[in-house]
């Protein structure tokens, strides 16, 4: 069959839930994954064939997306960081607004000549934690979740990447009483989270393929509860950050004042709240007194 016309039935059966334009690159991708073939190829060689068993592959991959199967779950990956990282249904799929997050703290750690010593709370596939240690010579990088399929994620994308992030299985909602972990005992010159932050209430917003194919662990959190997790990490942050070490947030984008407030109650200074890309109030950073 000819690759174009596979591209037609591509927007024939998908535009309706996803828009051309998203249709286009699952397209792409899909073909540079499975088949190798750059982007251009279709403009170079508008007649070019595949064989059946290439078909059979593209058309499973195009029922899935029928089903709203996210595409990097399709193809077992995400690009994040400029790195490919493993993900499955027990991680949260990295997010851009999460990158922002990763290159503030690069560039605010850039003329940093001494050890660094990091840790990411909640790491899911490892992400945030990979991409610092592979940016950073100069740091000892340590994540941790609760979740051991999440965990098995990780180690395989350290070392796949290979990264010398340490990770954890721990419950960051009470870690000071259950950690024997002496790693997790120590000072941090830097701590990052991005926990649980979306309200039940918030459901009706997002996607279908977020709701029925990311673990509800990574995403949710109860309504009349919604910062228990940050409560916990500010807490923690509070106790097991050296003085002028730096706290680093992803945070729901209508709660930016109230998770602010939590750094302030817990003698945080130069608070600073940014925006993501799409100007939603998204990540904060907090400098221990
Ligand atoms: C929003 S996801 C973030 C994943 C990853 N850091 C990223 O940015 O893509 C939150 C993560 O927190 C983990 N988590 C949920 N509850 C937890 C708890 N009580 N203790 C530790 N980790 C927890 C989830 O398993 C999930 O991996």
């Amino acid at each position: 069959m000819l690759l174009r016309e596979i591209k037609n039935i591509f927007h024939l059966e998908l535009d309706a839930i996803y828009g051309k334009d998203e249709v286009n690159s699952f397209f792409y991708l899909l073909i540079e994954h499975y088949f190798d073939l750059e982007r251009f190829v279709l403009a170079m060689q508008p007649e070019l064939v595949i064989d059946k068993e290439q078909e059979t592959v593209i058309f499973q991959a195009l029922s899935k997306l029928k089903l709203e199967k996210p595409i990097q779950h399709i193809i077992g990956t995400a690009y994040f960081m400029g790195l490919d990282f493993k993900v499955n249904k027990h991680v949260l799929i990295p997010r851009p607004e999460t990158e922002e997050l990763v290159r503030w703290i690069l560039d605010d750690v850039k003329d940093v000549k001494q050890l660094l010593t990091i840790l990411d709370m909640g790491t899911g596939s490892g992400c945030i934690p990979i991409s610092l240690d592979k940016n950073l010579t100069n740091a000892k990088v340590f994540g941790l979740d609760i979740s051991t399929d999440a965990l098995k994620v990780a180690d395989e994308n350290n070392a796949l990447l290979n990264a010398g992030v340490k990770f954890f299985e721990a419950n960051m909602l009470s870690l000071d009483a259950e950690t024997s972990a002496k790693e997790l005992s120590q000072k941090f010159d830097i701590i990052i989270s991005n926990p649980p932050y979306v309200r039940e209430l918030e459901k009706e917003e997002m996607q279908n393929n977020v709701i029925e194919h990311e673990p509800s662990l990574a995403l949710f959190v109860p309504d009349e509860d919604p910062l228990k997790f940050y409560s916990a990490v500010v807490n923690f942050a509070a106790d097991h950050l050296n003085e002028d070490g730096c706290l680093y947030l992803e945070i729901n984008q209508y709660l930016g004042e109230e998770t602010m407030n939590l750094l302030e109650e817990s003698n945080f200074k130069t608070i600073e709240l940014r925006k993501d890309m799409f100007g939603n109030d998204r990540m904060i950073k907090g400098i221990k007194k």
